[in-house]
C-alpha cells in the first residue's frame, strides 16, 4: 500500500538458560538435579561419549543424591527425524521426571526433542518449522532438562532450538520454541578436553558463525512491530546480543587455533567454552541468517564426504563445517549493509583494519575467516566436500526451505543471490 508506513519494532527480549560454568561444575550435577525436583532421570548421550565414561560418572553423581538414572546412548551424530523418534520410543519405555543431555549439539538437540515428544506425543514433523514441518507450537511446559555440553560449539545448552535431518525431504530443519530451553546448562570445560582437533575446529567454526551472523542480522528495530504472542524467538541484532557476540568473536580469534593445536590447552578450552555459551545466548535471541540457512542443504545433500576425526563411517558434513564453508561468501555479499559491523568483527578476530582501502575493507572479513579456516583444517570450499556447479540448483532449493532464517538476512535474498554466494563458496584457496 503506497504511502503507508508500518511501525517498526521497539522492544527486544533476552532469554537464556541459567548456566553453571567452570572446571568441575559437573561434580555438582546431583545437587542441581535435586534442586530442580528431579527424582528419576533419563540421560541422553551417544555411544562414543558413553565409552569415554562421562554418562556413567554423571549417573553415579546423581545416584549419590538418591536420583535414579537410565542411560540412552543411541544418539546419532547429526541426528535424523528417525534417530530422534527411536530415542523417544526408548524414552517411552522408561519412567523419568527429568532429563540430562551429555554430548555435543546432536545429543542436546535429541534430548530436547525427546522431552517434547514424550511430554506431548506427536510426530516430530508436526513440531518442525514450516515449510518442512507443520510448525505446531510446543503445547506447554516440558520436564526439566540439564544440558552438559562436551564440545564448545552449538551453545545448545542455552538455545530454544533443536535441529534434525528430515530424511524424506533430505533437508535439515529445526523445532524452535522458548519452552525447549534447558532448565540448566552445566558448562564444564573439562568435558571438552576429549574432543579431537577436527571436532574442536568444526565446533569452534560454529561458534564464530553464530556470533558473526547474529552481529550482522537485520536489527530488531528494522523489523515489523510484533504482538507479544507472535514475537519470534529470533528477533534480530540488538544491544544486548551484540555484547555477547562481540566477546564470543574475540575469544574464538584468540583461542580456537590454540585449542585445535593442543587439545589440553586448558586456558584455550575455558575461553572457547565461554565463547560457545556467549554466542549461544547471542544467536539464541538475535538469530542466525544466511550461512546457517545454506548449511542445512549442504549437510542434507551430502553424498560421500566422510569427515576425518569423527566417529562415523557414514557420509556427513559436521554442522560447524557446513556453516563456515558458505560464510566468507555470505559476508562478502552482506558487507555493504553494515560495513562498520563487518570491520568490527575483523578487529575482534585480531586483524587490524586501519588504513585499508575500500576494496580491502570489503574483503577483510572474508579474508579473516578464510585465514582461520585454513589454520584449523577446514576444507577449502564446497568443492572439497564433493559439491560441484551442477549441485547449485539443489542447494538453492534446499536453502529456500529455510524462510525463517533467510528473513534474518540484512538484505533481500532469493535464488539469484544464493547462486552468486554458492558459486563463490566453491573454492576459496
Ligand atoms: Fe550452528
Amino acid at each position: 500500500m503506497k504511502g503507508v508506513t508500518l511501525p517498526t519494532e521497539t522492544v527486544f527480549v533476552m532469554e537464556m538458560s541459567p548456566i553453571k560454568f567452570g572446571l568441575g561444575a559437573t561434580d555438582e550435577i546431583g545437587y542441581d538435579a535435586r534442586r530442580l525436583g528431579v527424582r528419576k532421570v533419563l540421560v541422553v548421550t551417544d555411544r562414543h561419549i558413553a565409552e569415554l565414561g562421562l554418562p556413567e560418572r554423571v549417573a553415579g553423581l546423581l545416584g549419590e543424591q538418591g536420583i535414579k538414572a537410565d542411560v540412552y546412548d543411541g544418539v546419532e551424530v547429526e541426528p535424523t527425524d528417525r534417530s530422534i523418534e527411536e530415542a523417544a520410543d526408548y524414552a517411552r519405555t522408561k519412567e523419568f521426571d527429568g532429563l540430562v543431555a551429555i554430548g555435543g549439539g546432536s545429543a542436546i538437540d535429541t534430548c530436547k526433542a525427546v522431552n517434547l515428544l514424550t511430554c506431548y506425543p506427536a510426530p516430530l514433523l508436526d513440531y518442525i518449522n514450516k515449510p518442512v514441518g507443520k510448525g505446531a507450537p510446543v503445547p506447554g511446559p516440558l520436564k526439566p532438562l540439564i544440558a552438559v555440553p562436551t564440545t564448545a560449539g552449538t551453545g545448545s545448552e542455552t538455545t530454544a532450538v533443536a535441529v534434525a535431518h528430515v530424511i524424506d525431504q533430505n533437508v535439515k530443519a529445526g523445532v524452535s520454541h522458548r519452552l525447549l530451553r534447558p532448565a540448566l546448562g552445566v558448562v564444564d570445560p573439562l568435558n571438552t578436553l576429549s574432543a579431537p582437533p577436527e571436532v574442536t575446529a568444526a565446533a569452534g567454526a560454529d561458534i564464530l558463525t553464530h556470533a558473526v551472523e547474529s552481529y550482522t542480522t537485520r536489527p530488531y528495530d528494522a523489523r515489523p512491530k510484533h504482538h507479544p504472542p507472535d514475537r519470534p524467538a529470533y528477533i534480530g541484532a540488538n544491544p544486548a546480543s551484540d555484547v555477547w557476540c562481540e566477546k564470543a568473536i574475540e575469544y574464538v580469534g584468540r583461542y580456537l587455533r590454540r585449542a585445535v593445536l593442543n587439545g589440553l590447552d586448558l586456558d584455550a578450552r575455558v575461553h572457547l567454552a565461554l565463547a560457545a555459551n556467549y554466542a549461544g545466548i547471542g544467536f539464541g535471541n538475535a538469530g542466525v541468517h544466511v550461512p546457517h540457512a545454506v548449511a542445512y542443504p549442504i549437510a542434507g545433500l551430502v553424498r560421500d564426504f566422510v569427515p576425518p576425526g569423527y566417529r562415523t563411517r557414514h557420509p556427513l558434513v559436521p554442522h560447524g563445517m557446513s556453516v563456515i564453508l558458505p560464510a566468507p561468501a555470505v559476508f562478502r555479499f552482506t558487507y555493504a549493509t553494515s560495513p562498520e559491523r563487518h570491520l568490527r568483527a575483523v578487529e575482534l578476530l585480531g586483524v587490524p583494519v586501519a588504513g585499508l582501502s575500500e576494496a580491502e575493507r570489503r574483503e577483510a572479513l572474508p579474508g579473516a575467516l578464510i585465514a582461520l579456516m585454513r589454520d584449523i583444517g577446514i576444507p577449502s570450499g564446497l568443492s572439497a566436500i564433493g559439491y560441484a556447479e551442477r549441485d547449485v540448483p539443489a542447494l538453492i532449493e534446499g536453502t529456500l526451505k529455510q524462510p525463517r532464517l533467510l528473513a534474518g538476512a540484512p538484505r533481500t535474498i532469493g535464488a539469484p543471490e544464493l547462486e552468486l554466494i554458492l558459486r563463490d563458496a566453491m573454492q576459496y584457496w
